[in-house]
This record gives structure tokens, sequence and C-alpha cells, in this order.
């Protein structure tokens, strides 16, 4: 942002193309900072145009290459930038998600160091890294930034999204390690289920598993009620609330460590409710009252004490990220 003292600020934001990525390349931009944005086909079309296109590209938006699994790839990147917004992480989930998010994480981080105009870093990461578990799997009273996903317990179970889980934890813990060895500002930011309009040419995963049970997607339904399991709770988020999280925490000084993000712990069962309500002329594929009596009530709250203490407050609640992802699949004719 330019703060009328002639020098722009110049924002990094890593996996830039995707959901939340270019979203808050949008919100930087229309807050008037500069941003490196990166990718690692930044000459598709398919990945490029939705960033392209966005008001202020044209003077302040640059698009750069880099892979996390490439050592160096992002130096040129976050040269002379002075924060970094660390959004990508491997999607590889038929492959090894683990590693090149872990290692993709340290390179990043290396780059940072390296380029000496970095004030801080704020690394994305998920409620999946503070699965509120005890070691035996039981769950917690309360989820909140004391919590960490027991990896152990996860690794040798076949939970859904196991592996993501492992894979932002270690991930979260090698961010905030590196940072305090190496005195560099990290914060980090564990954001729930997001749903909320979208700029990707695709749907994004996460506004699937919301709207499965409109488009008829068992696989997707099931994950979403199996997130009872790990969080107590379906842990919606407005994708908007994730993005402006993210630039207050890097706007104010005073933010450190670790800050959960996610407004509205629910149930299916609260799902339903507003599906039916709302939208009467769109049938239900599943959901039943067996399924729902069974799971009547958020079995662990999760607290956003931390982020609301440091000043922020959420602007969007369930009626938003599920009325506003409806919209939105219904302008893109899938629903
Ligand atoms: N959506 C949610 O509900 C949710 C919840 C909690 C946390 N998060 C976190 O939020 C962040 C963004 O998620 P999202 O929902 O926006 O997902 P997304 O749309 O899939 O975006 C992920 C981004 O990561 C990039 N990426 C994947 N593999 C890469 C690699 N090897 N090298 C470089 N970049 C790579 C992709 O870049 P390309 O464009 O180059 O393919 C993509 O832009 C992630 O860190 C995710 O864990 C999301």
């Amino acid at each position: 942002m330019d703060k009328g003292e002639g020098k722009r600020e110049t924002v990094c934001v890593t996996g830039a193309a995707g959901f939340i990525g270019s979203r808050l390349v949008k919100n930087l931009l229309q807050k008037g900072y500069g941003v490196h944005a990166t990718l690692r086909d930044p000459e598709n079309p398919a990945k490029n145009s939705h960033l392209l296109s966005l008001p202020g590209a044209k003077e302040r938006l640059h698009l750069f290459k880099a892979d996390l699994l490439q050592h160096g790839s992002f130096d040129s990147a976050v040269e002379g930038c002075d924060f970094v917004i660390n959004m990508a992480t491997s999607t590889d989930f038929q492959g090894d998600i683990v590693q090149p998010t872990v290692d993709g994480t340290m390179n990043i981080l290396r780059s940072c160091k390296k380029a000496k105009t970095v004030k801080r870093v704020i690394h994305t990461s998920s409620i999946a890294a503070a699965c509120p578990l005890n070691e035996d799997g039981q769950l917690k009273e309360i989820l909140d930034e004391s919590c960490w996903t027991p990896v152990d317990y996860i690794k040798g179970r076949d939970v859904v999204y196991g592996m993501y889980s492992v894979s932002k934890t270690l991930a979260e813990q090698a961010a905030l390690r590196f940072g305090a060895e190496e005195e560099i500002e990290v914060v980090t930011v564990l954001v729930g289920m997001v749903g909320g309009p979208w700029l990707t040419p695709t749907v994004p995963g996460s506004v699937s598993s919301i709207l499965a049970s409109l488009t008829e997607n068992r696989l997707l339904y099931e994950v979403t009620c199996s997130s009872k399991d790990l969080f107590g709770s379906v842990p919606l988020v407005h994708v908007e609330d994730v993005c402006s999280a993210h630039i207050y925490l890097m706007e104010h000084p005073s933010a450190a460590g670790r800050y959960v993000c996610c407004s509205d712990p629910v149930t299916v069962a609260d799902m339903l409710n507003f599906f039916r309500k709302r939208y009467p002329e769109i049938p239900l594929a599943f959901g039943n009252k067996e399924e729902e009596d069974e799971w009547k009530k958020v079995l662990v709250p999760i607290s956003s004490k931390k982020l609301s203490d440091v000043g922020y407050s959420y602007k969007y609640h369930l009626e938003e990220i599920l009325s506003d992802s409806i919209e939105c699949a219904k302008q893109m004719k899938i629903l």
C-alpha cells in the first residue's frame, strides 16, 4: 500500500491462482498494494486470466513461475517484497502430499530470509493442523491455538484427508520453528472450511464439499459429515473473512504466532436446514432425519478469541457462507 511516503508496499502471494489466493490478490490490489503472484504455470490462460483481469492488475500485479518442489524457486518472486503470504500447498492427493508441503514451505521461508526486505510472513495453515484430539483420538473440550493435530494418531488410521492434516501440521510447525530460529516474523492462520464466491474457472474443493448435498456428490457429502470426528463440527468460514484476516494480521504489528480463523462451527443438520428453508426449490440429495438426529449440536466449540483480541471481527456467517456459495454455483450453472 502507498502510505503517502512514496513507497508502495509489495506483497508476494504464493499459490495465487487458487481459490483463496486469487481473492486475496484481488483484495490486495484493491487496497493499493503491489503484488508478486506465484503460479506453477503463469503462461497458461486457464491459470492466469482471472488474475490478469483484476482491477489494478495491469499496473501492480506481476506473475512469477515457482514450484514448491524446486529449491530456490521462490527467490525472484520474494525479492524486494515487504510481506509474503504463503497460500501454496501440495494438492497431490494421490501421491506424497506431506514432503512437498513441508519442504516447499521451507523453500519459501529461505527465500524470505535471503531477500532481507520481508517484514513478516503470513503462513496459511488449516484447522486440520489443530484437530482437537488427544493422543488416543478422544475429542477435547475446545479447539483453539493450543491444539496441535496428533500426527502419530492420524498416521496410524484411515482418516479422511488424514495426510493433508499431517502435511498442514508439520509445515506449520516447521514454519514457526524457522521463524524463531532465523528471527523472521512468522504468523500462521488456521483456516476453517472455506465457502463463498470464487474467481477460479473451476469449483474450489471446499465449496464442492459444502454444496455436496445439493450436487449429489455422495463422497464429498461424507467428507463433510466426517469432519465431526476430526473437529467436532463443520468448521465454516467465508473466503472474504479469510482474506481480510490475512491482510489484518499482516498489517498489525502486534500480531504474533497462531490464529484460528473460523467463524461458524456448525453441524451438517444446520447446513441442511438452511438449504431447505432458503432454497426449497433445490432438492437435497442426501440427509435424513436419522443422521441429523444423531448429531444435533456442535461437539467442540471453536475459539476465535485470539483473533478478536487483536482487533479483527468476522463480517460473514453461516447464511452468507452458504448462500454466496450457492449463488456463485448458480452463475456457473453448476446448480
Ligand atoms: N479451502 C479451504 O477450505 C481451506 C481450508 C483450510 C486451509 N486452506 C489452505 O488455504 C490455502 C489455499 O487453499 P485453496 O482452497 O485456495 O486451494 P487451491 O485453490 O487448491 O490452491 C492451492 C494452490 O497451491 C498451489 N500449489 C499446489 N501444488 C504446488 C506446487 N507443487 N508448487 C507451487 N504451488 C503449488 C496451486 O498452484 P497452481 O495454481 O500453480 O496449481 C494452487 O494455486 C492452502 O494452503 C490450504 O491448505 C484451505
